[in-house]
């Protein structure tokens, strides 16, 4: 881990504020910075207590438990240990008999604009029939299935059933390759894979089922059994008999009535792969009681969700966000959610707004990556500037997964919400399970690009490499001191990394969250500021240097060495820049932009086309310590285009930084 403090601009002051109006604070759940306290007192008083009460009052339990919070094998920490439950029945069945029974639970806008409402209770008999169709291929509970799915209702029908039957889900994003499929597959031992025979996005059929089959076929995959292809689009794609069935096929028959299976709170829900700063993607595996409370909850707190509201995040179910404010959240919370298959800029950059306006959205969360683009789309073209829809349906906006700078948060404000809306911005992790910090509509005063302080219950500080904490103005690393509900459990099939990555003994026992942050000396705010680990975050999209550079070396016909680093990019946030040396003279010209090409059709193929490195240089070699390490600190500054003006008299060959200072 690098030294955190000099990533960090911790003089950096905002000076605006703007408090929740007065009928937020009114009709608001958690009333004020006075309902805000009280919360968090009760948990200072009494900790277990307080989640005992939330978990009792949040989730419905076949067997309740009678012990909270287990420590003593810790940092595998245990909550509710002893209880039982189903996460799909906490998100269906427990809405029937109440007025959410038929109530919209989703509205699904299809890539060119179709649209089709399911209410709870179709979608539980929907969960219930495929989940009767996994059982009849010999899906059992504690078994893993892995799915690789477009945006859509049988996506999430497809995780729901899984949880119904205790079986643990693993969502593949379908931009990842062939190649990070097959790697996943074997890792988490799928019996069975979901997936569709083409995704639609951007008017544009892309495959899916193909590059399922094309990952089956590197190799090692003797653990899948059975192979679900819904059939999205009317292309046909290759079937094989006994294996594959179509996902009518595996319903016809099936009854529209399944029992959820109880397991215990620890029980896996899901195993999520996600980029760490050395080696293969880690599987982040969930529990079920203490996940599912916080997805819920969350919805609750950090939204200060109503029964009319209309729910639309826009992430999709292969990350974390997908999973707890899409598939999870909102149904346990018995919301009307928006769920939408393309992409923001088609058929042009008014999408989302127009389908605000259309579904009379209310509560609207989405990334900062998303909102500088649109930005840049509204400032070339009035035609789709946010200003030519309705969108006074709105009434709290939310931001996630990555740092929003004053300029876009602003933006949102002002030109979605119409000033009248509290931007949420929500920092978390694929490993916090749920929303770690930020502000509550209706009470927090939100100032622009902090994520403001930690929800009640959840201890968030800023310290040393050695666990002191640091003074309110100086950065370092963020941490959260005690644990929660919703943390990760352990790395799937890697118990030491998990204790290695998350809690290093310097620090105290205290989870590490690999970033940056700075608290403001007036309020105590978060200021989250990036990565401090050699993890990339790119348009909201976590990536591992490391990862890119081993894609990049396994070109080994071509490429020698290759350094991956991050530069800042005003519209994806981190934009990959990869510095490479290759098995024959460093190209030039037309040779180096041909090779370039070829390098990240190559990452593509290797991790999936979101790895792409935006830049890729060339040189002889590169910057290197003498004893042979790379020194990526001159490389970053190279990267963003800085004179050189670090100290570069450990250099092994320093005539090789104004090579690499030239971009092809
Ligand atoms: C990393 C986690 C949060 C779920 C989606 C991404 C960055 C996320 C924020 C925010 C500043 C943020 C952090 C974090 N990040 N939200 N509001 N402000 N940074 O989950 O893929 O696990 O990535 O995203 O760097 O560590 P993820």
């Amino acid at each position: 881990m690098s030294a955190p403090s000099t990533a960090i601009e911790s003089n950096l002051v905002e000076n605006r504020v703007f408090p929740p109006s007065e009928a937020l604070v009114k009709a608001a759940r958690i009333s004020g910075m006075a309902g805000y306290e009280a919360l968090r007192a009760e948990a200072d008083r009494d900790f277990e207590g307080f989640w005992a009460r939330l978990a009792r009052e949040n989730l419905q339990w076949t067997k309740p438990f009678t012990r909270t919070l287990d420590e003593s094998n810790a940092p595998f920490y245990q909550w509710f240990a002893d209880g039982e439950l189903n996460a799909s029945a906490n998100c269906l069945d427990r809405h029937m008999g109440t007025a959410v029974e038929n109530k919209t639970a989703i509205i699904f806008e299809a890539d060119d604009g179709a649209v089709t409402k399911v209410t709870y209770k179709e979608l539980l008999a929907r969960v219930s029939q495929f989940a009767n169709a996994l059982k009849a291929h010999g899906v059992e509970k504690g078994d893993r299935v892995l799915i690789y799915m477009p945006m859509g209702v049988e996506g999430v029908v497809a995780m729901q059933a899984c949880a119904r039957i205790g079986a643990t889900h693993s969502v593949v994003f379908g931009g990842f390759s062939a190649k990070a499929l097959n790697e996943r597959i074997i890792d988490a031992g799928a019996v069975a894979v979901i997936t569709a025979n083409y995704q639609v996005r951007g008017g544009k059929e892309l495959p899916l089922k193909a590059i399922v089959d094309e990952g089956l076929a590197m190799g090692g995959c003797e653990c899948v059994r059975s192979i679900f292809v819904y059939q999205r689009t009317a292309t046909a794609c290759a079937m094989v008999p006994g294996r594959d069935k179509t996902w009518d096929e595996a319903l016809a028959g099936q009854s529209t009535e399944c029992p959820p299976t109880p397991v215990g709170a620890e029980h896996p829900l899901f195993i999520l792969y996600t980029s760490g700063s050395t080696g293969k993607p880690k599987g982040v595996q969930h529990s079920t009681g203490g996940y599912l409370l916080w997805a819920k909850l969350t919805m609750d707190w950090s939204f200060d969700l109503k029964p009319e509201d209309v729910f639309w995040c826009t992430a999709d179910i292969g990350w974390v966000t997908g999973h707890s404010y899409v598939t999870y959240g909102p149904l346990a919370a018995g919301a009307t959610e928006i769920i939408f298959e393309g992409i923001p800029t088609y058929p042009n950059a008014g999408r989302f707004w127009q389908m605000i306006e259309r579904h009379k959205c209310t509560v609207f969360y989405t990334a900062p990556t998303a909102i500088r683009s649109l930005i840049k789309a509204a400032d070339s073209d009035a035609a789709v500037h946010p200003k030519n829809w309705d969108l006074s349906s709105l009434r709290i906006l939310g931001s996630v997964g990555e740092p929003i700078n004053p300029e876009a948060w602003m933006w949102y404000y002002r030109h979605v919400g119409g000033e009248r809306c509290p931007v949420i911005d929500t920092w978390w992790q694929t490993e916090t399970g749920g929303h770690i910090m930020n502000p509550l509509p209706g009470a927090t005063p939100l100032v622009p690009g902090s994520c403001t302080l930690p929800l009640p219950g959840i201890y968030t500080a800023i310290v040393d490499e050695t666990g002191q904490e640091m003074p309110n103005g100086s950065g370092g690393m963020l941490v959260i001191k005690r644990p929660w509900p919703s943390m990760i459990r352990t790395i799937w099939n890697d118990p030491e990394r998990f204790k290695k990555s998350y809690f290093p003994d310097e620090l105290k026992g205290y989870y590490l969250a690999g970033d940056g942050a700075v608290r403001s000396v007036d309020r105590g705010y978060f200021r989250v500021t990036g990565r401090i680990d050699d993890v990339l975050n790119v348009s909201g999209h976590r990536m591992g240097t490391m990862e890119i550079e081993s894609a990049l070396v396994a070109k080994s016909d071509l490429v020698a060495e290759a350094a991956v680093v991050g530069r800042p990019d005003d519209l994806t946030g981190e934009a990959i820049c990869a510095f490479v040396v290759l098995k024959r003279p460093r190209p030039v010209g037309d040779e180096a932009k041909q090779i370039a090409k070829e390098l990240r059709d190559w990452v593509a193929k290797e991790i999936g086309p979101i790895a792409k490195p935006k830049d890729i240089r060339f040189g002889d070699n590169l910057p290197k310590t003498r004893s042979g390490k790379i020194m990526r600190r001159l490389l970053r500054s190279l990267a963003k285009g800085e004179s050189i003006t670090q100290d570069t008299s450990t250099l092994e060959n320093p005539a090789i930084l104004d090579q690499l200072a030239q971009n092809n």
